[in-house]
């Protein structure tokens, strides 16, 4: 028979803690909910307060559940009032030494058989229990930020926690509608082994001044479809508490320079620059506790696309290439009222595009995107051509040719005898640095990254590739022309990767790896992703449609340039890729799709 639990205390009211007494009243069970001073215990009480309250505004709660709801919590000062309940979970800072003095405190004051069960992140639960006399019923639950959101719940199991207290756990998540995945105790479990080196790097593009802040996280939602980008998520988790998290995982996890908190970090902490709690973080909020972004001096001023930092009007535009890219941006660019020459290698090369792009526009059309009128409009504003030289009056020219260095290089040394003098060259690569191409012509300032998402047509993200000899006016026409396309532009230097891959595959790497540990399974960890994270994808999801061998190929390039070893492709992924498993293309990568 299940353990009944109809009374658990929560002990620590900050970020998490009161979202988990949230979580167990909204489902009838009995809080006592613990706090170290009466101040401290009445922010707990004004969170859950503010939270109900907006849950009933937006229609999600009813009035009368709320005060039921609220009903159900008891708050106290001090551990003494969880003498009777059934489990208690903690969720204080993450320190060590803080813990396994609160743990040997609730063991002298919870009744015998009560669970012990603690929140944290990165620590090991191993010696959190063994401050206890009943390290056999203490076991880590963690919850994710915000709890009463999120739907994954990690059930941390000790070498020592007896199967029951597990058992017991795992129907209660069942009660409170989340979705639990039980593992080993490791630093970082599954979820946060696989966020937080990503985080990390991400401060660090933001330290170095790689881009700003908010083209960093628009870059991670709109190129992956992620809830949030990094450095908001940040603000969200807490500075203070991310900060134990990395320091932990650091020291714990083999010390992997990944997770070695960048020094900003630290710097933020200090000066009490902790996130959403403190009202300010990598932003500023309307007041400490608030989710509402304000202005502050690192805002960008709204851009009227940047005329006055000296963007060149654009109203002719070149695209050379034949494949998916090139075909996307034709149509990107007619539809946005821009006169197009595409250039092919050849009259054939050029029907088949031509057919590409109307094929896609009459999608639109009969998805009711676009009228008949407009499509004809687009059409008509493209010229089909196999010839360079069709592109001296061009203003800008987009290459998306093949990507090899030496094909490129030789297209933007013709490209510079044939063009006019000021005119943007633009190339669509991903992995090649911009600045190669750009030295093959004698006009290195006029030459910038403009990296396209595939499909164009429907991905809202351009990155901006910025290399050490691009102008600003060549960047402002680049951004310009991105507004102008209805599509966000942001900027970054000229590094392998740029933001998005150089963010998304070592994580998709570090999934990989954890696989190959047998840590977990792929289905748990693509859950842990999807409902912990809210991720669109699971992790191997998205390596069977991305491509085992295009991720590998980018893996690689970026482990030769950055020499982080951490960075190293997983052999699993090679081994993969040699047998030919490459993903949904070839029937079968990660998961078998023969069978679907
Ligand atoms: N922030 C996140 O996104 C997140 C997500 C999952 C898990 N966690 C984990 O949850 C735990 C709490 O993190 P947080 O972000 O909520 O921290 P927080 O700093 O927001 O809140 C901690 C709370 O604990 C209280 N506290 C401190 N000492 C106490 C004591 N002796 N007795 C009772 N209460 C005490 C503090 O007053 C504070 O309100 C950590 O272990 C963290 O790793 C955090």
């Amino acid at each position: 028979m299940a353990r009944e639990f109809t009374s658990v205390g929560v002990v620590g009211l900050g970020t998490m803690g009161a979202g988990i007494v949230e979580v167990f009243a909204r489902n009838g069970v009995d809080v006592v909910a613990v706090e170290i001073s009466e101040g401290a215990l009445e922010r707990g009480r004004a969170t859950l307060t503010g939270s109900t309250d907006r849950a009933v505004a937006k229609g999600k709660l009813a009035e009368a559940d709320r005060d039921a709801l609220l009903s159900r919590v008891h708050w106290q000062v001090g551990l003494d009032a969880l003498h009777s309940v059934d489990l208690v979970i903690e969720a204080v800072p993450e320190h060590l030494d803080l813990k396994q003095r609160i743990f040997a405190e609730l063991d002298r004051v919870c009744k015998p058989e009560a669970i012990l069960a603690t929140n944290t992140s990165s620590l090991s639960v191993t010696e959190i229990s063994v401050a206890t006399s009943r390290p056999n019923q203490v076991i880590g639950i963690h919850f994710f930020n915000p709890a009463p959101v999120m739907k994954l719940v990690e059930v941390v199991r000790t070498v020592v926690t007896s199967a029951d207290v597990v058992a017991d756990v795992e129907a209660l998540c069942d009660r409170l509608g989340k979705v639990d995945v039980t593992i080993n105790d490791r630093a970082g479990f599954i979820a946060n082994a696989l966020l937080f080196g990503y985080l990390n790097h991400a401060v660090g593009m933001f330290e170095s001044h790689y881009a700003s802040r908010e083209d960093i996280d628009a870059a991670m939602k709109l190129g992956c479809g992620l809830p949030m980008g990094p450095l908001a998520l940040m603000d969200l988790i807490g500075l203070d508490t991310a900060y134990e998290i990395l320091d932990t995982m650091y020291r714990r996890g083999g010390r992997d320079r990944r997770h070695a908190p960048v020094p900003l970090i630290k710097q933020m902490v200090t000066a009490g620059l902790l996130g959403r709690k403190s009202g300010r973080g990598f932003y500023t909020y309307e007041r400490p506790g608030s989710p509402k972004v304000v202005p502050d001096e690192r805002t960008p001023v709204a851009a009227e696309p940047a005329l006055a930092d000296g963007a060149r009007a654009i109203a002719k535009v070149g695209v050379v290439g034949s494949g998916t890219m090139a075909t996307g941006i034709i149509e990107v660019f007619a539809k946005a009222g821009y006169e197009v020459v595409s250039v092919t290698r050849g009259a054939e090369k050029s029907a088949k595009v031509c057919e590409a792009v109307k094929t896609s526009l009459n999608k639109g059309v009969v998805r009711g995107k676009l009228s008949e009128d407009d499509r004809d409009a687009a059409l008509g504003r493209v010229n089909w051509s196999a010839t360079l030289e069709h592109l001296a009056d061009v203003d800008l020219v987009v290459e998306a040719v093949v990507e090899e260095l030496s094909v490129k290089k030789a297209l933007f040394a013709s490209l510079d005898e044939i063009c006019k003098p000021g005119v943007v060259l633009a190339t669509t690569t991903s992995s090649l640095p911009v600045i190669d191409v750009a030295m093959a012509t004698q006009r290195p300032a006029d030459v910038v990254g403009l990296h396209f998402f595939n499909p164009a047509p429907v991905m809202p993200l351009v990155e901006i590739v910025q290399t050490i000899r691009t102008s600003a006016e060549t960047t402002a026409t680049a951004r310009a022309v991105c507004a102008a396309l209805g599509k966000t532009g942001v900027v970054c230097g000229d590094r392998s990767g740029f933001v998005v891959n150089a963010l998304l595959f070592p994580y998709l790497n570090d999934a990989v790896k954890m696989l190959e540990a047998s840590y977990s399974t792929a289905d748990d960890i693509d859950y842990a992703m999807k409902l912990g994270c809210g991720y669109p994808m699971g992790p191997f999801e998205l390596l069977d449609v991305v491509g085992l061998d295009v991720s590998l190929a980018i893996q690689r390039e970026l482990y030769l340039e950055l020499r982080e070893p951490g960075f190293a492709p997983a052999p699993l992924l090679e081994h993969l890729v040699t047998a030919g498993y490459l993903g949904r293309k070839s029937g079968r990568g990660f998961r078998d799709h023969t069978r679907r």
